[in-house]
């Protein structure tokens, strides 16, 4: 099953798991998918269109944090180099959507077109999805799927990709972890607790550099346990039962490591 989606190569340019998200507030949705391109030719994505949807536009991770659009935005085309993969994901390079009259019921799907500058456009569906359904569609973050390097510039990505399934934990694999499942959507890009869906929660998402707030313990084991299993009374913090525990921990320590200078440096086992 692992080694099949490692060597998953069907010819052409695929789109998987596209999700339109229903936004909290406003009419921009956030459009989340990831594009293979499984052919040996570099190719470019010109452009989104959501069927009666308005403008598709494209951003930069830098643009996600600071909300400060770059030169470029309306034009941006994205590089889609042979035998790749490029996530739109939160926190990363992603789209936003104009939704103004598109109905948002959750669960349906809207029609997704990604035109190229070769070739045929490819035409696939995007699922109308709450914030808190992100997690699941978006999918525990394959290490061996992590994007590949792009090539021109406007973005960088890091690490190629590998098959390795036994990686140990780290803080580094836990910030990829935290990026591909959204969970920077609650508690914003760089953990403060300022996602997008904050303000909508309560009690809000927590601000994981303050490790001493937390309900349920601080060491690596019981903030790894509570992101499998969620808190006990925990709102709107999800549990991620799909993630494995090299994974969860991964995450742990990538929290730990965003903890505030003034914390207490005693809260690892
Ligand atoms: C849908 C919004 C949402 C998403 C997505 C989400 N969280 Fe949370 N999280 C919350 C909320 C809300 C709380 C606070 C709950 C409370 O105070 O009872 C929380 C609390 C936490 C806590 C503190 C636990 C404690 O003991 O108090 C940690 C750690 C955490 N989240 C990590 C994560 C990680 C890692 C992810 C992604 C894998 C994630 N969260 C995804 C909403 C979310």
């Amino acid at each position: 099953m692992l080694a099949a989606a490692c060597v998953d190569r069907a010819p052409g340019v695929r789109v998987e798991r596209a999700a339109l998200v229903i936004p909290a507030g406003g009419s921009l949705a956030m459009l989340y998918l990831t594009v293979h391109n499984h052919t040996g030719r570099a190719d470019t994505i010109r452009a989104l269109r959501i069927d009666d949807a308005g403008g598709v536009s494209l951003h930069t991770p830098r643009e996600h944090a600071t909300g400060v659009l770059e030169p470029g935005t309306e034009a941006r085309m994205v590089p889609l180099p042979p035998n790749s993969t490029v996530r739109f994901s939160p926190g990363g390079l992603h789209a936003m959507v104009q939704v103004t009259g598109l109905p948002m019921r959750r669960g349906s799907a809207v029609r997704l077109v990604l035109h190229r500058t070769r070739g045929d456009s490819t035409v696939s569906a995007a699922r109308v999805v709450a914030y808190a359904d992100l997690d699941s569609v978006l999918a525990p973050p394959s290490r061996w799927q992590r994007l590949s390097v792009l090539a021109s510039g406007w973005w960088r990505a890091t690490s190629g990709s590998h098959c390795a399934e036994d990686d140990p934990p780290s803080a580094a694999m836990g910030r990829e972890l935290y990026r591909a499942s959204g969970c920077g959507s609650c508690h914003g890009p760089v953990g403060r607790g300022d996602g997008p869906v904050a303000k909508t929660l309560a009690p809000p998402p927590r601000d994981l550099r303050d490790a001493a707030a937390f309900k349920a313990g601080a060491s690596v084991d019981a903030i790894a346990q509570s992101i499998g299993m969620g808190i006990p009374g925990g709102g709107a913090m999800p549990a991620h039962p799909h993630l494995n525990a090299s994974e969860r921990q991964s995450l742990a320590l990538y929290i730990l490591s965003l903890r505030l200078p003034s914390q207490p440096r005693n809260l690892t086992p």
